[in-house]
């Protein structure tokens, strides 16, 4: 049995809400295995919208398990929010269809400060990474850094209080020298024991779960949050998120062997954007910029913030098809190109004078590459809510054809509109 890995190839909003809300429905069970709340994306099931930033895609859709494995960073304020606004929508999620890891790192409201103090502090300085102030840096630190509260510690008040010592040792001492408030030790006891009731029933061995389904033969998805380039080794350093986004991770962020992985799906934009500061070669801050971003939408799911806009990067997207093994992407957002007499993609770098065909690891040098495009002419016609290959003009065909060649990977799915039946498809993923 295939089972399917989907990430972003990209800097994440690439689109893998409507990917992953057509993949969870053929999945018996759906995975989370990196990131937090700063992920969010929107689903839309028999016409009502559902947003979803921590909770795994399948927990809004009958018959589906859901698991939030050992590599998300886990908010128990933010699931108890999640859990609310979904039983407004009328979908109650108990411990029957979702599950958390044990060992799952907790998000907690010193993180959520932490984070927004030093976003705060940078913005004088210049060193902003721009986050989602979720928490998620400070939180994945005190994880490496072997304090963090973790999910099964819920389970044992007895043992926690030491725990908190440790933990806020580390924090106060970073706090004062802020010239911030310490944080009592009870403030935190409270914070964690007036969640604990909540998340205690849904906490299990995640690998072990996954290790049952995987012996059934059932069809597993390994849901990605962010992209590729906001990868922690792989990306666009330090302007990256705090966990490994690639497939890799969906191996060890959930508990089972690599080879368990099977198809990765690189979720692809048929431009590029991204949100928060960094990096970003094919940014056009211009009139088609403007034009990208008012025609596809690009505002942040989660924090509202204007994505920044520019042309497809085939340079970036050949990188994330090497470093995650990507399978085929699904191409998304092609409509949005719909009208223009050109459109540039970039196929190399230039690096002080010289040619390269990727994208160097330093932060100095990956400010300096500037993009070298190739003009390919547009189409007038609209792709828009095409559902076969004969619907689409045959320059958009022609451009699809080219990216595949360009990133080495082929298109198995491709998204014409937010529409769920506006897709058409080449392979599925999940096929034997
Ligand atoms: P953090 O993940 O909140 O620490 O933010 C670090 C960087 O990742 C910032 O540039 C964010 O804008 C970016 N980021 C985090 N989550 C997402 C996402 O879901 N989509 C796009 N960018 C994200």
């Amino acid at each position: 049995m295939t089972n399917v890995v989907v990430i972003g190839s990209q800097w994440g909003d690439e689109g893998k809400g409507k990917i992953v809300d057509w993949l969870s429905e053929r999945a018996d069970v759906v995975v989370r295995f990196q990131g937090g709340h700063n992920a969010g994306h929107t689903l839309v099931i028999d016409g009502v919208s559902y947003k979803l930033s921590l909770l795994p895609s399948g927990v809004v859709r009958e018959g589906k398990f859901s698991l939030i494995g050992n590599g998300v960073v886990f908010d128990p304020h933010a699931f108890v929010a999640e859990l609310e606004r979904l039983a407004e929508k009328g979908v109650t999620v108990g411990p029957d269809r979702l599950r958390i890891a044990e060992n799952t790192a907790l998000i907690l409201s010193v993180h959520r400060e932490l984070d927004g103090i030093r976003e705060d502090a940078a913005s004088n300085s210049g060193t902003k990474i721009g986050t989602t102030r979720r928490g998620i840096g400070p939180a994945y630190e005190d994880k490496v850094g072997r304090r963090a509260i973790r999910a099964m510690d819920l389970k044992n008040m007895e043992t926690l209080p030491a725990k908190v010592d440790r933990l806020l040792t580390h924090h106060n001492a970073l706090r004062r020298g802020l010239g911030y408030e310490e944080v009592a030790h009870e403030t935190l006891m409270d914070e964690l024991q007036s969640v604990a009731e909540t998340i205690v029933p849904y906490i299990d061995r995640v690998w072990k779960i996954l290790d049952d389904y995987r012996r059934r033969g059932a069809r597993i998805l390994f849901e990605g949050a962010q992209g590729t380039l906001l990868d922690i080794d792989h990306g666009t350093y330090p302007f990256v998120t705090s966990s490994n986004t690639t497939a890799g991770q969906a191996a060890t962020g959930s508990g089972i062997g690599p080879g368990s992985v099977g198809y990765v799906l690189g979720i692809t934009k048929a431009y590029t954007t991204r949100v928060g500061e960094g990096p970003f070669p094919t940014e056009q801050d211009n009139d088609i910029g403007q034009f990208l971003g008012e025609r596809g939408y690009e505002f942040g799911t989660v924090t509202g913030r204007k994505r920044r806009c520019g042309w497809f990067d085939a340079v970036l997207v050949r990188q994330a098809v090497a470093i995650n093994g990507i399978t085929g992407i699904a191409l998304t957002k092609l409509d949005v190109l719909d009208g223009l007499d050109e459109i540039r993609i970039c196929v190399g770098y230039k690096l002080d004078g010289e040619e390269i065909d990727y994208l160097p690891a330093s932060q100095g040098a990956q400010a300096r590459v500037e993009a070298i495009y190739e003009t390919v002419e547009g189409w007038k016609a609209t792709t828009a809510g095409a559902r076969t290959w004969n619907d689409l003009p045959a320059q958009a065909v022609k451009y699809v054809r080219h990216i595949e060649e360009l990133i080495g990977a082929p298109v198995a799915l491709l998204s014409t509109s937010p529409e769920r039946d506006d897709t058409i498809l080449v392979t599925d993923p999940f096929h034997d």
